[in-house]
């Protein structure tokens, strides 16, 4: 199954993400996720993301087209993949949808998670994620047992750089003018789904489901 995320910061898209590639068994590709490996192991292409994603601005479009293809290229992706925050622009769904179709494939899904604004602040300035694993939680939503301490392997959580009041509202605005558009994209194509983002976390685990089939 090949799919796609597509949803405001904040939506979920992440945490659904562990969900949805534990049960069908298809790799997470993250495109933010990358680059903040890159960020951390200080490589040439994680200070070229940093400078965009410190401001909550989108890495220029042909830096992540390539970064997200060749990773499409992996083993692991042959028979299926979760995409999440790519495509983020309409240039990046073409591109996307060229290399696809080069490669005789096509996206059976994307799940679109719509939140509300004042939800998605709440969420991303209460966010805390561990250092070590990457595990994501939530001060009050989803607090770890020990606070400030993961509940998987033990190490320190921390808030992510782009998640301050100022950076998160600009990142909602990025989606609205940049990323907003491409609902319209793939309602033409006829593979969208919209899925209510806005209650408990099993509950929009559920309605993917729902949409995926068991
Ligand atoms: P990226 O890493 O993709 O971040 P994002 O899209 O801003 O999304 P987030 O990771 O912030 O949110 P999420 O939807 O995954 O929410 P989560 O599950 O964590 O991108 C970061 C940056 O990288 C971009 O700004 C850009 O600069 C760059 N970039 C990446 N891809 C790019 C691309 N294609 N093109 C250009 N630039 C790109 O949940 C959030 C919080 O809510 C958590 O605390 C969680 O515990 C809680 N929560 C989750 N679900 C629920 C629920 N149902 N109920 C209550 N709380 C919940
Ligand atoms: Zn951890």
């Amino acid at each position: 199954m090949n799919l796609i995320l597509l949803g405001p910061p904040g939506a979920g898209k992440g945490t659904q993400a562990v969900k949805i590639v534990e049960k069908y068994n298809i790799p997470h590709i993250s495109t933010g996720d990358i680059f903040r490996e890159n960020i951390k192991k200080g490589t040439e292409l994680g200070k070229k993301a940093k400078e965009y994603m410190d401001k909550g601005e989108l890495v220029p479009d042909d830096l992540v087209c390539e970064i997200a293809t060749s990773r499409l290229l992996e083993d692991d992706c042959k028979d299926g993949f979760l995409l999440d925050g790519f495509p983020r622009t309409v240039y990046q769904a073409e591109k996307l949808d060229e290399f696809l179709k080069k490669h005789g494939k096509k996206i059976d899904k994307v799940l679109d998670i719509a939140v509300e604004k004042e939800e998605l602040m709440t969420r991303l300035i209460g966010r805390r994620v561990c250092k070590a694993c990457g595990a994501t939680y939530h001060i009050e939503n989803m607090p770890p047992k020990k606070e400030g301490v993961c509940d998987k392997c033990g190490e320190e959580l921390m808030q992510r750089a782009d998640d301050t009041a100022e950076t998160v509202e600009n990142r909602i605005e990025v989606y609205n003018s940049q990323t907003m558009p491409l609902v319209e994209y793939y309602e033409k194509a006829g593979n969208i789904a919209h899925i209510d983002g806005a209650i408990g976390l099993e509950n929009v685990f559920n309605s993917i489901v729902s949409v995926l089939g068991e």
